[in-house]
């Protein structure tokens, strides 16, 4: 055991009663069809918004819905909780299987290097950062730190270009010719003046933490701080955000958060990040729309949200009142439901109780941990039994971050600041038997219409 789990013991035991609850509660229902090998092309019920289409084959993390399971190639999501780091989290999704002692340690020794992004700093510094969304900020900033990574890189040639792209988007049945590694990684590895993709990876996991850190300080005035070698990912985070060291109970709840939120299936940001990837395009790139897709408040943005709502509801006694009137209006409830879970979600089977752990010990947040309990209990007594809609991983994360002293715009980049794990991993393993990703639409727009001069146009028709 490690000198901090030994010093946090109290918080693996909240975990694992959370997860001694899960399995009580889990339903026992078989989820079909989602785990085993298949012939391409596949079929599947495709809903709106791509709802049950099969993407690609993956063997890095593993969602049940129904069972209200997360997986991270084979561990649960609450023993990694309950025992590991972030950092052998990371390593895990990445390469496959939890470092052997001295593996983790040359990892950690490569995250303390990529930790250290001062070309980007200073460039990210002659930003107007105040007046930037922090998620755009963030993005600009990975944008950058690609660069400083990659500044001497030089282009390919033609004839490099020629043979390593060959894709034809609009080929149609599907081409059945197989993709290799070799020819799929080569934007991210191959070149020869340019890092492995192994590299990027992490330089990428190590450096959304620091560039998270270093938009949060420059917003308030502040300068960046150099990070400090010493500390753990999630203690080094939280020390280049504040210029503080943490206690270890807040760096062990950040390392749970940052280990809960690392990956999560096909979700809109791993699918961008993926998409953007799967064009051969650039690794950095790829992350920063991730980061993009990441901030909407129906994806990770709804953290940030549910504080809002929270702070608008004001007590415990004003939910009920405040959520017939929302239900009357059709709203959606921030930090409810979820296009997978059709159970209670296990992030936030972990994040509530160590909400309720903090609030406890901070009694500024006491009274928002004690509006979402009753929200909770309202949503899931009409919702949870009509719809099946529980609270997800963004219920309790931000009344977690609040009660760590960290402000509301920073809530869905350290959402990022984890995930980036996840894309980084899930492109690495997409691009070992890459092919673009092109789907089709459905046209329902007409037919044979005649151009028609601007001259002799008359009225503004709605386009059919
Ligand atoms: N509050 C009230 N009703 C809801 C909610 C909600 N939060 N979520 C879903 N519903 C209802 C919805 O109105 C619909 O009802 P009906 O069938 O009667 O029309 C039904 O449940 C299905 O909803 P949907 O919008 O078709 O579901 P979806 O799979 O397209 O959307 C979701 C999933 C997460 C976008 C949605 O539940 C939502 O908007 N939740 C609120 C935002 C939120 O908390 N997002 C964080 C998601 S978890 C972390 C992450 O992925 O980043």
């Amino acid at each position: 055991m490690s000198k901090l789990h030994q010093k946090t013991k109290e918080i693996t035991e909240l975990v694992l009663k959370a997860q001694a609850k899960a399995q009580a509660e889990s339903s026992s229902e078989p989820e079909p069809g989602l785990t085993q090998e298949i012939t391409w092309p596949v079929q599947c019920l495709v809903g709106p918004g791509l709802e049950g289409a099969i993407a690609c084959e993956s063997k890095i993390g593993y969602v049940n819905g129904t069972k209200g399971w997360l997986i991270y190639r084979g561990y649960d999501v609450f023993d990694l909780c309950a025992h590991s780091s972030f950092e052998e989290v990371a390593y895990l999704l990445i390469h496959g299987n939890l470092p052997s002692p001295a593996g983790l340690n040359t990892f950690k020794k490569k995250l303390a290097q990529y930790r250290e992004i001062p070309l980007t700093q200073k460039a990210l510094a002659n930003f107007p950062l105040k007046k930037m969304q922090t998620m755009s900020a963030l993005s600009l900033g990975t944008i950058l730190m690609g660069q400083e990574f990659t500044e001497n890189e030089t282009s390919l040639t033609e004839a490099e270009l020629g043979k390593l792209i060959s894709s034809d988007e609009d080929s149609i049945p599907m081409e059945t010719k197989p993709r290799g590694e070799e020819h799929a990684i080569y934007e991210f590895a191959a070149r020869k003046k340019r890092k492995t993709a192994l590299e990027v990876c992490y330089h990428l996991i190590a450096g959304v933490a620091s560039i998270t850190a270093t938009i949060a300080r420059l917003r308030r005035g502040n300068v960046p701080i150099k990070s400090d070698p010493k500390l753990s990912h999630a203690a080094n985070f939280i020390y280049m955000m504040t210029g503080e060291h943490p206690t270890p109970v807040q760096e062990r709840i950040m390392d749970i958060a940052l280990i809960l939120h690392a990956d999560h299936g096909m979700n809109a940001s791993t699918f961008a990040s993926m998409v953007v990837a799967s064009t051969l395009s650039d690794f950095y790139l790829s992350i920063g729309s991730g980061i993009a897709a990441l901030n909407g408040p129906l994806h990770g943005g709804a953290n940030e949200q549910v504080i809002k709502m929270l702070r608008k509801v004001k007590t415990p006694k004003k939910v009920k009142s405040w959520y017939k009137k929302a239900s009357a209006r059709k709203e959606k409830i921030m930090g409810f439901g979820h296009r997978v879970y059709k159970a209670y979600d296990p992030r936030a089977r972990i994040l509530g109780p160590l909400a309720e752990h903090l609030a406890q010990i901070n009694p500024d947040v006491l009274n928002l941990f004690l509006t979402a309990q009753a929200m909770e209990k309202e949503v899931v007594e009409t919702l949870g039994k009509q719809k099946r809609i529980f609270p997800n991983v963004d219920f309790y994360s931000g009344i977690v971050y609040l009660a760590m002293g960290i402000p509301t715009d920073l809530f869905t980049p350290i959402f990022a600041v984890s995930r980036v794990a996840g894309w980084s991993a899930r492109i690495l393993e997409y691009l070992k038997n890459n092919r673009i990703f092109r789907p089709r639409a459905m046209y329902r727009g007409s037919f044979n219409r005649e151009y028609v001069p601007a001259s002799q146009r008359t009225g503004t028709k709605k386009n059919t």
